[in-house]
């Protein structure tokens, strides 16, 4: 796992923003795997201005998030397509046609949902970019402690942690929903490549078992250990209890002076070289 600490959330969200950028210069019709949360709004943000400035283009892009709670419809506040909407798909060229979300329409049978997605994604060719946020009880999408780590995209009930933690998100008399259809480990874990981002000291505890705990379902984001491609983006509050945060940053500038030496430009970080099969 490449650990990249940087000093705050803006520069988690330049860090990523970069990365994501990359990734649709080399790949314009890229498939990106997205997330909702707090943590991922100014990495959207940095996205809908480089877009903007006719850096970047989505046009060709399509895109699968996480997860979707169950049983709340798209145009309902609390939905993840309206957060995806309202913090980047309306503000860029993309095709709301190539945006994907694991929803069950009313009266369909949810438990047929997840394997339908992933045909989707497989139809698609599979996800190039899955970005990620962690919950602070490890939790990636809605992959609660104890989900399997080789889990496909189905039901999940929300920990009671994650209902509480999300509660903040509600205003007054909305209901908290504690279901969801969510990309399962394993549906993450075939991503190419994984970006993960997290702030705040809240996270330190989740992040410090994720990179540099035991491989185990009790913190989902640990199973992130067996994949090939892994960058982890966190600031200075997220990465307190890591033990070898000395270490990280010398890697990284080590990284940083092969990647000056032999190419810096778009295309060239080591990280997307066409020999490590993206
Ligand atoms: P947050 O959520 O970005 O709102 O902290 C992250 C997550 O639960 O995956």
């Amino acid at each position: 796992m490449e650990v990249i600490i940087v000093k705050d959330a803006d520069e988690v969200a330049v860090t990523a923003a970069d990365i994501c950028c990359d990734m649709l210069t080399i790949r314009p019709n890229a498939t990106l795997g997205l997330a909702t949360g707090s943590t991922p709004i100014r990495l959207y943000e940095q996205l809908v201005s480089r877009y903007r400035a006719g850096d970047i283009s989505f046009a060709k892009v399509a895109t699968f998030n996480l997860d979707e709670y169950l049983g709340v419809g798209s145009d309902s506040p609390l939905s993840y397509r309206r957060f995806m909407n309202e913090h980047l798909f309306d503000h860029t060229d993309i095709d709301f046609v190539n945006t994907h979300f694991p929803t069950c329409a009313p009266g369909s049978d949810p438990r047929l949902m997840g394997p339908e997605y992933e045909d989707k994604i497989q139809r698609r060719g599979g996800i190039d970019l899955q970005v990620l946020g962690i919950g602070a009880n490890g939790h990636i999408g809605f992959n609660e402690p104890g989900s399997s780590l080789g889990s496909c995209t189905r039901i999940k009930t929300l920990a009671q942690r994650t209902v509480n933690d999300n509660n903040r998100l509600l205003s007054e008399n909305q209901i908290q929903p504690d279901m969801a259809l969510t990309m399962g480990i394993g549906t993450i874990l075939n991503a190419r490549r994984i970006l993960m981002l997290a702030t705040g000291e809240s996270k330190a505890r989740a992040i410090a078992r994720a990179v540099e705990g035991a491989v185990t379902a009790m913190c989902p984001a640990s199973a992130l250990q067996m994949h090939a491609y892994v960058r982890i983006v966190v600031d200075e509050a997220a990465a307190k209890e890591l033990m070898q945060t000395e270490y990280y940053r010398w890697v990284r500038k080590k990284n940083e002076s092969i990647t000056a030496e032999h190419g810096g430009r778009a295309g060239e970080d080591p990280w997307f070289h066409p020999s490590l099969r993206i």
